[in-house]
């Protein structure tokens, strides 16, 4: 596992996609990203003081795709996991990709795929406390507790929560990582809106189910949408 330290970079998920020679656990961290990206490919804005960071994952040869598919919901976790070490107040998990701490964004995960590794790539809002037209939704884990941290100690953090959580996962211990998820699922009961890219279903979020697709109740139906198909929205 190496480490590659940056003070700006366009976006740390890019650079690892970009090597040829990736190992288990290479880790690319930086200060300021120039063109941070999100999921959907939306634009990630993080001032100074977030954690931004990105690590790789080699495939495991015999796992099937059904299984690929809860590997955000494993990293989910470990996030939780990792950032419930720091108090700082009540932390969530929403599915699919987002850590929330007193009802506020505080993490966003991207998982993207290359030849034989996931690129896994997170990033938290540690130290930063402006948020721009984000700040009804965001927060970060300083402005909520009024202590600061050291960045890079959080991502390596949630590196060594994951390394534990994706052992379990493997060894099949799914079952206790989403009663996890459940027990902190943030959008349980509220109203979403799914966008099917076609048309915009309206439904009650319930529980995540055990193949990691989301349960919502729409028109007195119970449907599952799965973790790449849909995009929520809430507010
Ligand atoms: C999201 O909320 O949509 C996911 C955001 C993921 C952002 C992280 S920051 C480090 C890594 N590099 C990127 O360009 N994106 C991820």
């Amino acid at each position: 596992m190496r480490i590659y330290r940056f003070n700006e970079i366009d976006s740390t998920n890019t650079f690892l996609k970009g090597r040829r020679d990736l190992e288990n656990y290479d880790m690319a961290i930086a200060e300021v990203q120039t063109a941070g990206r999100g999921r959907r490919g939306n634009e990630w804005k993080s001032p100074e003081g977030a954690a931004l960071f990105s690590f790789a994952l080699k495939e495991e040869e015999y796992l099937p795709l059904e299984e690929w598919r809860k590997l955000p919901l494993v990293v989910g976790v470990s996030v939780l996991r990792a950032l419930e070490g720091i108090e700082a107040g009540d932390y969530q998990f929403k599915w699919t990709n987002d850590v929330y701490l007193n009802e506020k964004k505080v993490s966003g995960i991207l998982v993207e795929k290359v030849e034989g590794f996931f690129i896994i790539g997170i990033g938290v809002n540690v130290n930063n406390t402006e948020f721009g037209e984000l700040e009804r939704r965001a927060t970060s884990l300083s402005r909520e507790s009024g202590r600061s941290y050291e960045p890079e100690e959080v991502a390596l953090k949630i590196i060594e929560e994951f390394k534990r959580c994706y052992s379990k996962f493997l060894m099949g211990g799914w079952s206790e990582l989403l009663y996890e998820i459940n027990s902190k699922n943030y959008l349980k009961n509220r109203p979403v809106k799914i966008d099917l890219r076609n048309r915009i279903e309206e439904g009650v979020a319930r529980e995540v189910a055990s193949d990691g697709t989301l349960v919502v109740d729409v028109e007195g139906e119970r449907r599952n949408y799965d973790v790449g198909e849909i995009h929520i929205s809430f507010e």
